[in-house]
């Protein structure tokens, strides 16, 4: 399955109090899903990856095991030597198809998984040679982009990045712009980025997939307030808050808040948070593409859009972007 950590865009470090008092003190109330990813939230992830409800996972894997060798044919247009660096590498699941295709066209390449959790590399790295003992890899943990530039730092090759899992969606148009463009400065002329992103279709099919019949993403967003009982010293009474989500077609939205039932006090470490019975705390955007919205992103962070890989239902892309 999926990287259980991929999704955490930023570290948990002594941030998270400052954070959260921050969110809660605001107006509206905010908390980051960059947060949701304790053990209790990874393992609520793998559930969510695993509900029929929950699409994403499937089409991209689908993408990754049957048009790979397609993939890896783009990768390597000269032959030359590169280096092949994951953003969010988590357990490698669905990119060990792209590295075993890279491998069978004797490819030369050093893959390099960077991932936040030292958790991740080191599995990876005790893991992967058993599977592909001929990877020439170098498991990075930390920042993306402090571990990118020590990439550079190390080798000079040809870059080919890949963010996949639809983990730019977790940020707003502006940041994911943002986040584009700083990867586009850390690239060279050639150098590709593989991303996934998940497309805009039938609203219900969106709304379903962040809203399960089964309640696991309710858990899934609730679990952060037990996450902040636990490690801030809170006293979040759950059962007095509910999951709402909602997508918005004409924006490709998918938000998600929870929603005070009552008004309530809550302390959080020192502070005491008011809240309005029906006050909402926005948690989560998942954004949802159409491929004029993939490539206007291309365009607007300094990358040329060269090709698009789907699923047969078309529900996810992974879109190869190269720089000129
Ligand atoms: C990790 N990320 C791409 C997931 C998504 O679809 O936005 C996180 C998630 N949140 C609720 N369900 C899944």
């Amino acid at each position: 399955m999926d990287s259980i950590i991929t999704n955490q865009i930023a570290p948990v470090g002594t941030s998270f109090l400052t954070d959260v008092l921050q969110g809660l003190q605001s107006k509206p109330k905010f908390l980051s899903s960059k947060y949701f990813y304790d053990e209790k939230g990874d393992r609520i992830f793998q559930q969510i990856m695993d509900m029929d409800e929950y699409y994403l996972t499937d089409a991209e894997m689908e993408i990754m095991e049957q048009q790979s060798s397609e993939l890896a044919r783009f990768i390597a247009v000269d032959n030359q030597p590169f280096d092949l660096i994951e953003l969010g590498a988590g357990d490698a699941t669905k990119s060990i198809h792209l590295l075993n295709a890279l491998l069978k066209q004797q490819l030369t390449f050093t893959y390099f998984p960077i991932d936040i959790s030292t958790h991740v590399i080191n599995d990876l790295e005790e893991n992967l040679p058993k599977k592909l003992p001929q990877l020439k890899m170098e498991g990075l943990n930390g920042d993306y982009f402090k571990m990118l530039k020590k990439a550079k730092e190390i080798s000079s090759r040809r870059k080919v990045v890949l963010f996949m899992g639809a983990n730019i969606g977790n940020m707003n148009l502006t940041d994911a712009e943002q986040f584009c463009c700083d990867l586009r400065n850390e690239l060279s002329q050639n150098d590709l980025l593989i991303i996934g992103f998940d497309l805009k279709k039938n609203p219900k099919q969106i709304l379903a997939a962040y809203n399960d019949s089964a309640g696991i993403t309710r858990s899934f967003n609730l679990n952060l307030l037990d996450r902040i009982n636990n490690e801030l010293d809170g006293d979040f009474d759950v059962s007095k808050f509910d999951h709402y989500a909602s997508y918005d077609p004409e924006t490709g939205a998918c938000k998600s808040y929870l929603i005070s039932l009552q008004e309530q006090w809550v302390n959080v470490g020192d502070e005491t948070i008011h809240f309005d019975a029906n006050e909402f705390i926005y948690m989560e955007i998942s954004q949802k593409y159409s491929l004029e919205d993939v490539d206007a992103l291309a365009k607007k962070s300094g990358f040329n859009p060269i090709h698009r890989f789907f699923d047969h239902q078309e529900y996810f892309t992974d879109a190869v972007w190269k720089v000129d």
